[in-house]
């Protein structure tokens, strides 16, 4: 699978520009502000139908206008998909695959995979577990629609029976059988969710340690371990003996929506423990095992969204990862430089072909071919 070209319209500081690609690696070239990772998030949105920085789709439109548009074309097994994905201020998104629209949003999910490594990716080490919940529900998502769909329900459930909650407390009216349906919901859904996301992680885990292995060229051990409230024996008599907490703070206080991931580096934590340098080693690993786990469920290699990643990286883990891109490990990619001489000689020493667009104030001003 592979994006044959995309056309922008009033998409963040981009007016209208198309862009036609190469199947193998695409560097995008041009100062900083000049719209680089604008362009990775447009290709970001066509596959998983949103920004990968940006939650608020209205912020995506360019300033003083009045909608975004997209266009991409994809061959899969080849076929040439056309999608759109078009937003008018004020109203919903619309999504559509050669000239049908979607009915929802997530029925997308899956058919173009995509891996992005972006600078701010430490937050997922940083932050709290939402975070960890969100890359791993991303992938679970891209994997299975059923597992989507549950979360979709779970998120539902959870809402409703919070509001419930909320509405006993401020009410001062506890009433008992209409919190029952929801109550029993998410016991049931936490059960298969949780199911699912221990059997992905006992697979993803050697895949993990592997590339940390051969990115570092250390011998640290790396290691995930899931953690949730859903792997206990007693897990709905837990759920159900925190009534009385659930009614006090007007929330649900036990579930999968509170797991969690805990990174380790020989056996202490990540977070807490791992330098710099370990840290980024770990995330574009995590990444990495992201694009396997995908490309064997798939049966197709994922787009892979590199944004800024010489910065982050020293030379041996720049080489090392660049080796692998030589070797053809990976389909097609795209990478963002603000400096194009650093970029030019890593593909050339390396002897990749890379076509490398040039990129002035939201336009393409130029493309060569190396
Ligand atoms: N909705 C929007 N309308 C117009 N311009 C926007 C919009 N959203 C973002 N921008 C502009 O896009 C520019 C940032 O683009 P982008 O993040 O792609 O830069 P970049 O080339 O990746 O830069 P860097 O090298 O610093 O990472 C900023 O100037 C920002 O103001
Ligand atoms: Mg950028």
């Amino acid at each position: 699978m592979y994006l044959k070209n995309i056309t922008l319209r009033q998409f963040k500081n981009f007016s209208q520009d198309s862009f036609e690609f190469s199947t193998d690696v695409n560097c995008f070239i041009g100062l900083n502000g000049s719209g680089k990772t604008n362009l990775l998030d447009a290709i970001h949105y066509l596959c998983l139908t949103k920004s990968a920085f940006q939650s608020v789709d209205q912020l995506q439109i360019h300033h003083g206008t009045d909608f975004f548009f997209l266009r991409g074309s994809f061959m899969l097994e080849e076929r040439l998909l056309e999608l759109d994905c078009s937003m008018e201020s004020g109203k919903k998104k619309q999504l559509v695959l050669n000239g049908k629209a979607y009915q929802k949003m997530s029925d997308h999910i899956g058919l173009f995979p995509v891996v992005l490594i972006a600078p701010d990716d430490n937050s997922l080490i940083r932050e709290g577990s939402e975070e960890r919940r969100k890359f791993f529900d991303n992938i679970l998502s891209q994997l299975s629609t059923s597992y989507l769909g549950d979360l979709v329900r779970y998120q539902h459930f959870l809402k409703q029976r919070n509001a419930l909650l909320k509405r006993f407390q401020e009410t001062g009216k506890v009433d008992l059988p209409l919190l029952e349906p929801y109550s029993r919901e998410l016991i049931q859904l936490s059960k298969s969710i949780y199911s699912r996301r221990a059997h992905f992680i006992a697979n993803f885990r050697p895949i993990l340690q592997k590339h940390y292995g051969y990115i570092s060229m250390k011998g640290e051990k790396t290691d995930v371990a899931y953690v949730s409230d859903a792997s206990e024996s007693a897990f709905e008599k837990n759920f159900r003996s925190e009534l009385e907490k659930d009614l006090l703070l007007k929330r649900t206080n036990v579930g999968v929506h509170k797991d969690d991931y805990q990174f380790s580096l020989d056996a202490y934590s990540l977070k807490k423990f791992g330098s710099q340098g370990q840290q980024k080693s770990y995330l574009i690993s995590l990444k990495l095992a992201q694009f396997d786990a995908l490309k064997l469920e798939k049966k197709q290699k994922p787009i892979l969204l590199l944004d800024d990643i010489f910065d982050k990286l020293d030379d041996i883990r720049i080489t090392q990862l660049m080796k692998l891109v030589a070797r053809q490990d990976f389909g097609q990619i795209f990478i963002t430089d603000a400096r194009p001489e650093r970029s030019k000689k890593i593909f050339s020493d390396l002897n990749v072909p890379a076509k490398l667009f040039d990129i002035v104030d939201g336009k393409l001003a130029g493309v060569a071919t190396m």
